[in-house]
């Protein structure tokens, strides 16, 4: 392929030269011109292991070289990416101006050109750049769209400076974002020759999973830290301690846990996170990370209260009631504390769940519970259909494939607020479906 690439920093000279590597035509742009000098010498404007060697092959080769005219780019090339910076403001929000800079230029210059372009942003960028502010900027720039020749994808780049180049070549997948099929051929084209799972999915989603991947590495390397200072605190080897945390690939190093859905509870989670937590202050040590968790998780019961208070129905019905299905546990269920603040509001609640029998519960469950919510057992129902019969609104906590084939049929057009992650109860005709994430 003839590609133009926009922006020749770490990302860029990474790609245009290894792309070069893989047989495209690569013309490299940037507003610098000591860059563009550099890389027309056959020498890479940034440091990175290995980079000096693909850049002097792939000029030697006539494969890449670089100029600062948009308009020869764009002209001599089918497939424009864009990696500019997109630097930190003051407020945390990305800088943008770099690329719509850029999107103006190519945008103009496409007017001078026959035949079709794509363009293709690897800037990280906020969710919805890609088609709610580059798209169109391109598109009136240019007097083009997706009918007469005007491709545009999102393909986030996960390259790490310092090993930028081996990454390159061997990424964990390559993922197109694009609003049409022209989108995601461009980018499944540029990639021939890379070995790696090729995922097409919405833009929205493309630009989220690099926002979020960055953000989940920052996650845990603040996690590890702050355990690390608490176990050197209590004389535990705490790189010991990771290595074997880390040897779990069921639940800790796995997909686990990390499904968008309602808050954690039961005996374990809150207990043990307040532990450490507990353990921390008692040794004057600040863990502002873990220290917020149980806070992240309390917002959560909240936004579940505010969904309810905002539909304005005092009678709830609420289905799961443990703090997991399969289970009578009750202890530091999110679900009785929304119970509890609901109460507090003056509402009235009728609870199924098919594992929770006021006559069973023993110990330090009714002991919970029954400090929690004083007479919860005339709030329980036996009977589902009995539950959902007055309630103005229904929030499915849990339920069994059984229980929700009942609020299938019986939901009647009353809205259902879904904690549990069942979104094809938003198919249901005549059915006012609300979720949290
Ligand atoms: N650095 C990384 O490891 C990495 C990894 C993945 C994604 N990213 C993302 O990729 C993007 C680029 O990052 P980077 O580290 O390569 O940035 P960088 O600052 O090293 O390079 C950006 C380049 O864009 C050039 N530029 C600015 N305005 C221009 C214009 N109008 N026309 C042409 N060139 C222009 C600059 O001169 C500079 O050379 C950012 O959005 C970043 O968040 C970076």
């Amino acid at each position: 392929m003839r590609i133009s690439v926009f922006g020749m920093g770490y990302v860029g000279t990474v790609s245009a030269a290894c792309f070069a590597e893989l047989g495209h035509t690569v013309i490299g742009v940037d507003v610098s011109s000591g860059k563009i000098d550099m890389i027309n010498r056959g020498l890479s404007p940034v440091v990175e292991d290995g980079l000096d060697e693909v850049v002097a092959a792939a000029v030697k080769s006539g494969r890449l070289r670089a100029v600062a005219d948009t308009q020869t780019a764009v002209l001599q090339s089918d497939i424009s990416l864009i990696s500019v910076g997109t630097p930190m403001s003051r407020t945390g929000a990305p800088m943008l101006d770099a690329l719509d800079a850029v999107v103006d230029d190519i945008g103009a210059a496409l007017r001078d050109k026959n035949g079709g372009h794509a363009v293709v942003l690897r800037s990280t960028v906020p969710p919805g750049t890609t088609e709610g502010r580059m798209l169109p900027a391109l598109a009136t720039k240019s007097g083009r769209d997706g009918d007469n020749g005007l491709a545009v994808a999102f393909n986030p780049e996960f390259l790490r400076e310092g090993c930028s180049v081996k990454d390159f070549r061997h990424p964990p997948f390559t993922i197109a974002g694009a609003p049409t099929t022209a989108g995601y051929n461009a980018v499944e084209a540029l990639y021939r020759g890379i070995d790696a799972p090729f995922i097409r999915t919405s833009t929205g989603v493309a630009e989220s999973v690099k926002c979020l991947s960055n953000a989940f590495h920052a996650v845990k390397i603040a996690f590890a830290n702050e355990a690390g200072v608490l176990l050197k605190s209590l004389g535990v080897d705490a790189q010991e301690a990771m290595r074997v945390f880390c040897a779990d690939h069921q639940l800790n190093i796995s997909p686990a846990y990390l499904r968008p859905g309602f808050a954690f509870g039961g005996s374990c989670l809150p207990k043990d996170v307040s532990a450490l937590v507990a353990l921390a202050k008692a040794g004057h040590i600040d863990l502002p990370f873990l220290s917020s968790v149980m806070r992240a998780n309390d917002a959560h019961i909240d936004r579940a209260l505010q969904a309810i208070l905002d539909e304005g129905r005092r009678k709830v019905a609420l289905l799961g009631l443990a703090f997991k299905p399969g289970t009578d546990d009750l202890r530091h269920s999110p679900f009785v504390y929304l119970v509890e603040r609901l109460i507090g509001k003056g509402y009235e609640l009728a609870i199924f769940d098919r594992n929770v029998h006021a006559s069973r519960l023993l110990g330090k469950n009714r002991e919970f519970i029954e400090r929690e919510i004083p007479h919860f057992d005339r709030l329980l129902i036996a009977d589902l259909r009995r539950a959902l019969d007055s309630a103005g609104i229904i929030v499915l906590g849990h339920a069994s494939g059984e229980d929700l084939a009942v609020l299938e049929a019986d939901h009647n057009g009353r809205p259902i607020l879904d904690l549990q992650g069942v979104p094809q109860l938003a198919q249901l005709p005549g059915v006012r479906y609300r979720s949290l994430c």
